[in-house]
């Protein structure tokens, strides 16, 4: 079995940034990785991420909005990320269970112990051997996105479902992915996301490199 590395944080905290950059490395130093995502990662998963960012008013209420990231995670771990594992394959992850959990259940409210249940049920016994965990101000990483969304032409700029909540909303996912660092040290590493992207970068690869020697 290969090694599963999970990204999260919040929008904005550079996440995708550096999980490309991670990517980059692995394939110059000839280490065999998969780079996926979600929502998305399959044919169902891009479906199912359309319709979970759009920007459209489309109704979803908080339950269904669950059982949708349950369902893109479930076909995800069976259809792209266990197969790679089993190839031997490091596979990076932009967002996972932690994220439904941080999401849905500190930011909607969404009962705990049912989030719990659904994320272990779509994950199977699949957990992540590594978390990177990028903590940043909301107010930080909500201009970020401002100026991304500046970059890439969209003026006034787009805001999907998330990115257009408010900032409480957000303190409370920060809050929330803070919490589960602070339940599982081993398996998270938590990340000053202000940092400058080198710096973190080679946080990241320093932390990668002796997790793989194991
Ligand atoms: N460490 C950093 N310092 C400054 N800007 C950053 C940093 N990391 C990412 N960015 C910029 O912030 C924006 C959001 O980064 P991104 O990686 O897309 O975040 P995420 O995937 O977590 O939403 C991008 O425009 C990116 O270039
Ligand atoms: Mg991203």
């Amino acid at each position: 079995m290969g090694y599963f590395i999970t990204f999260e944080g919040i929008e904005g905290s550079g996440k995708t940034t550096q999980i490309r950059k991670a990517a980059g490395f692995l394939a110059a130093e000839r280490i065999p990785c998969l780079l996926t995502e979600e929502p998305g990662g399959t044919g169902l998963g891009r479906i199912l991420r359309k319709i979970l960012l759009d920007k459209t008013a489309l109704r979803i209420g908080d339950r269904a909005e669950l059982l949708l990231f349950a369902a893109d995670r479930a076909q995800h771990v069976e259809e792209t990320i266990l197969p790679a594992l089993r190839e031997g394959k490091v596979v990076l992850c932009d967002r996972f269970s932690d994220a439904t959990t941080a999401y849905q259940g500190f930011g909607r409210g969404l009962d705990r112990d049912a989030v719990r249940w659904l994320n272990a049920f779509a994950a199977g016994s699949l957990r992540p051997d590594r978390t990177y965990l990028f903590d940043i101000s909301p107010d930080e990483g909500l201009e970020r996105v401002r100026m991304r969304s500046a970059e890439n032409g969209t003026n006034p700029p787009e805001k999907d479902r998330f990115e257009g909540e408010a900032v409480v909303f957000h303190r409370k996912i920060r809050e929330g992915y803070l919490a589960l660092a602070r339940e599982e040290p081993d398996r998270f590493r938590v990340f000053r996301g202000s940092d400058p992207v080198d710096s973190l970068h080679r946080e990241v690869v320093r932390d990668l490199l002796e997790l793989l020697r194991r």
